[in-house]
């Protein structure tokens, strides 16, 4: 059984002023394994937040089920929602104001999660602290505080928070957002020593398609919907040869690239034939009149 499930997954959203629902997923279905890394990328507004929020047990969705290692997410109250957050999920978001109090070190901020779960003694979440700042390559900057350090260490502390907790699953909202392209790849690398080293699943979801080549598997969304893989061939042999697979979900339903779509000429309907063991989609000639 897969380690993390979402089980057509939709999450309306109610318009304050006009009470208009605003549909931010519509049905995501999605499976990892336990140590996978996953990218989900998508455009600005397309419900990457949204769905990170949802498996964070930050909000629930409208419909739909989480299930994470043996528990439903979606069933759980509010109060066990509360301690699965602080216990088995680490946050990682794009800004670093969010992920690390400002007037605390860097120790002090990655000692934070242990001392408000209560299962350590101060001796002991100081010496995995330190562990953790070592980890991410910060053992020399424990005692700096966030503004003492660059957007990449900051990100680096960030992620030592997020692992605090030693949490099942570490979800990355636009972690590399303010960052240059080389420490956004640093950032990648220490994404997936972790994932290695750890045997920790990650899922970062964000619009830069450059994690796409970088990770084993990156899932596309767009309009609340996964829409494709990117996909290494072998993953153990490398991680150059990649190919793109369209995403059919379990009523039928795919969404053809807008690219395809253009070049091929289809416009709102498709003949499906299938010819020597293939299936071929051929547009209709002018279309079909609105009926
Ligand atoms: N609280 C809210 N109330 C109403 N609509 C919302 C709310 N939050 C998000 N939305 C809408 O839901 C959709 C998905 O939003 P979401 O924040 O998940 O996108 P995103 O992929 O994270 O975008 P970005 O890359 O800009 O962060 C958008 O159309 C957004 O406007
Ligand atoms: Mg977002």
């Amino acid at each position: 059984m897969a380690f993390l499930e979402c089980q057509d997954l939709i999450k309306l959203y109610v318009e304050e002023q006009s009470k208009i629902q605003v549909p931010a997923l519509r049905g995501i279905e999605l499976t990892a394994n336990e140590g996978d890394l996953i990218a989900i990328i998508g455009p600005s507004g397309s419900g990457k937040s949204t769905l990170v929020n949802l498996i964070g047990g930050i909000d629930r969705p409208s419909s739909g089920d989480i299930i994470l290692g043996d528990s439903i997410i979606t069933k759980m109250t509010t109060r066990q929602l509360t301690k699965y957050r602080r216990h088995r999920v680490g946050f990682l978001y794009q800004l670093p104001e969010r992920n690390l109090v400002w007037n605390l070190t860097a120790l002090k901020n990655v000692m934070l999660p242990m001392k408000l779960a209560g299962l350590l003694t101060h001796g002991e979440q100081k010496q995995r602290a330190q562990l953790l700042l070592k980890e991410v390559g910060l053992e020399r900057r424990g005692n700096h505080k966030p503004p003492q350090l660059s957007g990449g260490e900051a990100q680096r502390a960030g992620i030592a928070v997020a692992l605090a907790n030693d949490p099942e699953i570490v979800l990355a909202d636009e972690p590399t957002g303010e960052l240059d392209s080389i420490t956004t790849f640093k950032i990648i690398d220490y994404f997936k020593f972790l994932n290695k080293s750890l045997g920790k699943t990650f899922l970062v979801v964000t619009h830069d398609h450059r994690f796409a080549n970088m990770t084993n598997k990156a899932l596309r969304i767009l309009d609340g919907r996964i829409v494709g893989l990117h996909r290494a061939i072998d993953p153990k042999k490398s991680l150059s040869a990649r190919e793109e697979v369209i995403f059919v979900d379990d009523h039928g339903n795919l969404r053809l690239p807008d690219e395809i779509r253009r070049q091929a000429g289809i416009k709102n309907h498709i003949q499906i034939e299938m010819r020597d063991g293939f299936a071929t989609l051929i547009p209709v000639r002018g279309d079909i009149e609105s009926e």
